[in-house]
């Protein structure tokens, strides 16, 4: 596949080339259907115009072989098409598990993200190279579109809900971010970088920035001073359920329906808890609505997701892997 191609954006993540290989197969079937297609039109009116001994048309009834032959070929190209489509889509759908989570935020005008360690930054987003980053996209007020060419990603950013998205850059850089939905009058201003960098030096670049500390330290104060702890604690007499280890499970509800708990759930049931009630609980909590912002929303989803479930007591554990953040450079 070649790569920058002058009329292409720059491949700048894993999913680009398998994104261009499509497009570029889709433009060949769609250039040699218009070329053959326009051959035999041509072809045709040219051998049988209307001349001397022939100025009526005859009827011709073409073959059953014939017939067949121009419906199959066309459904197994569409078929391609829409097979090759979907594995690309859904390899692209499907979150990698050790992604870095980071949240994105859009306004009018403006991108805002928050690094899973704390680190906040306007408009520039940097990554290290190598590693899957997830978005956790949300807007303060109209639908946005967060945009890299370079990588492929694409994805809507709508008030009152999260949308994901991912990538993982390839090569060290820096990378265009377009807002790609319209939404007012400095829409064509609302664009970022999002600078790809060696492990190392993203490292680096952590360790200067402020940090005003991590979106679940954060989202736990949060979780003190609103009180949610007085309801959901552990034990049987708690008048909540308990959050510690729920974050990704499936949990059954009143209605019988069963839902998995994500960011979505989460956000939902802080401001519309009546929503989706967890089985055996009452409709007590009260709605956050207009109490919360969205970095303390996304703060507090945040802190859930990093409750873990007490230690289940294991004889002779192994201790867990010391994790190394210091710079090795
Ligand atoms: Cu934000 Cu266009």
């Amino acid at each position: 596949m070649p790569n920058n191609l002058p009329f292409m954006p720059n491949q700048g993540s894993t999913l680009a080339p398998h994104v261009d290989e499509l497009y570029l197969f889709l433009v060949a079937v769609c250039a040699f259907m218009t070329v053959a297609i326009s051959g035999v039109v041509v072809f045709l009116a040219l051998k049988y115009k209307r001349g001397p001994g022939n100025e009526v048309p005859q009827e011709y009834k073409p073959s059953n072989a014939l017939e067949i032959v121009w419906i199959v070929i066309p459904f197994a190209a569409f078929m391609a098409f829409f097979v090759w489509g979907a594995i690309v889509f859904f390899n692209a759908r499907r979150m990698p598990d050790n992604a870095m989570d980071v949240w994105a935020t859009g306004r009018q005008w403006m991108w805002k993200f928050q690094h899973p360690t704390g680190q906040t930054e306007i408009n520039t987003l940097h990554v290290p190279v190598g590693r899957p980053v997830r978005l956790i996209m949300t807007s303060e007020d109209v639908i946005h579109d967060f945009f890299v060419p370079d990588f492929r990603v694409h994805t809507d950013v709508l008030p009152s809900r999260y949308t994901y998205n991912w990538f993982e850059a390839t090569k060290v850089g820096r990378y265009h971010i377009f807002c790609s939905e319209y939404c007012g009058t400095e829409h064509s201003k609302m664009i970022g970088t999002v600078v790809v960098m060696e492990p190392e030096d993203y490292q680096l670049w952590l360790s200067g920035g402020a940090t005003e500390g991590s979106p679940a330290a954060e989202g736990k104060k949060l979780f003190e001073s609103l009180a949610c702890v007085t309801c959901h604690q552990a034990g049987s007499g708690a008048r909540g359920p308990n959050l510690e280890g729920v974050f990704g499970t499936t949990v059954k509800l009143t209605n019988g329906q069963v839902v998995t708990i994500d960011e979505n759930y989460v956000r939902e049931s802080i401001l519309n808890p009546q929503a989706k009630i967890v089985s055996g609980f009452d409709p007590i909590m009260p709605t956050f609505q207009g109490q919360l912002n969205e970095a303390q929303l996304m703060q507090l989803v945040s802190y859930i997701k990093s409750m873990k479930a007490p230690e289940p007591a294991r004889p002779a554990a192994a201790p867990a892997p010391a994790v190394n953040t210091a710079v090795t450079k």
